[in-house]
């Protein structure tokens, strides 16, 4: 039966639905509600503690016997750099003048962890069913063993040649991740990553790899409701993987300037978002506020990634910096958005595929 049962039978959900891991703005509620209504839930690990990471898998097993996924970042850790850090301290310094807030006092960024030895132990000892990860794949000592737990494995890819080299080293589905993507763009091949010029669009990404890989190919980016569900199949994925979209759910961590600026543009029917480094060293999709309409949306001053957010915590700190400093992470489909309970988000996603698919049939 259309679209398949490829990636169900693989990952054991009951729909082809994957939530979209999201570092920051969710915990193991909206993984949990997602479970039980039938898609994968995902539980971001890479800005959590591994105290917290066990706590929160503790709590999505007392919930839900469904699968679920763990997602890790695995980009290689830069050198620090500390003439691009005062190059970028002296491109902000106007704002904290501005704002009357001492760069000084600068509490540390949440940042964001790689994979590395502890991480794979940590995987070893909860025994995830399904692991995914950003920005590549760890080295091949530790992907075996995380392989080696029985884990099913998952990456992103937003080109053929990151697809192909994903299936090479042995993922069991591919993510398509194409340039509307609400987040971090997955780009892992290309020297320098903050050229986005190149990123190619959903539309075309999901049948170029869907023909290129054996593997079930997941379409993301800008999908959130049963529309592109629909389209995402007939494009030739097994399954998708949904973000946006549920940043509008009550099971959502953001802080209130971001629900509140994606609340405004579904309200409008439209937001400008970009691909833009300056809030961490990478390109990420985020509505477009002053910081990135000043500085960005891409910054040759930005450190290399994770390290740029460091410098403007104060700035999102001060009163009113919120929605001017912090990063305001969205998909260009964001608008869609509906605020609903995360699991009744999940049903009406799947109902509004299977009523688009009938009409196809009709
Ligand atoms: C707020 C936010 C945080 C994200 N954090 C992660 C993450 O921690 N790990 C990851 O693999 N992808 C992350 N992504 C990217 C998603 O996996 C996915 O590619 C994207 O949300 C799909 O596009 P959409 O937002 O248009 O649905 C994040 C996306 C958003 C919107």
């Amino acid at each position: 039966m259309w679209p398949g049962t490829r990636l169900t039978e693989l990952l054991g959900s009951r729909l082809p639905i994957v939530q979209a891991p999201m570092a920051g703005a969710q915990g193991a509620d909206l993984t949990i509600a997602v479970c039980e209504a039938g898609g994968l839930g995902s539980l971001p690990c890479a800005m959590l503690r591994h105290e917290q990471v066990r706590s929160e898998v503790a709590r999505i097993r007392e919930q839900t016997e469904a699968p679920f996924s763990l997602n890790f970042f695995c980009h290689a850790g830069a050198e620090p750099d500390p003439d691009s850090e005062e190059r970028w301290r002296r491109r902000l310094a106007p704002y904290f003048v501005e704002l009357g807030v001492e760069a000084s006092s600068t509490d540390a960024a949440p940042s964001r962890s790689g994979f590395d030895e502890a991480a794979c132990a940590l995987v070893e000892d909860l025994r995830p069913p399904v692991v995914s990860f950003h920005f590549g794949l760890p080295e091949a000592g530790l992907l075996a063993r995380v392989r080696a737990t029985g884990a099913r494995v998952l990456s992103s890819a937003t080109s053929v040649e990151e697809g192909l080299w994903l299936e090479e080293r042995g993922v069991d589905a591919v993510i398509a991740q194409g340039a509307e993507a609400g987040g971090h763009q997955a780009t892992f091949l290309r020297a320098d990553v903050t050229d986005v010029s190149e990123q190619v669009g959903t539309f075309a990404l999901v049948p170029l790899i869907a023909s290129a890989v054996r593997v079930p190919v997941v379409a993301a980016g800008g999908i959130g409701e049963g529309r592109a569900i629909a389209a995402a199949f007939a494009l030739g994925a097994s399954g998708v993987q949904v973000g946006s979209a549920y940043l509008f759910t009550e099971e959502a961590t953001i802080a209130p300037a971001h629900r509140a600026a994606l609340e405004a543009a579904a309200a409008a029917g439209s937001a400008r978002t970009a691909l833009t480094n300056v809030f961490s060293g990478r390109p990420a999709r985020s509505m477009v506020n002053r910081i990135v309409e000043e500085v960005g949306p891409i910054s040759a001053d930005a450190p290399a990634f994770p390290s740029a957010g460091r410098a403007l915590a104060p700035l999102r700190s001060a009163p009113e910096g919120a929605a001017q400093f912090a990063s305001l992470w969205a998909g260009q489909a964001a608008p869609l958005g509906r605020s609903l309970p995360a699991s009744d988000l999940t049903r009406l996603l799947w109902d509004e595929a299977v009523a688009v698919a009938g009409q196809f049939a009709g």
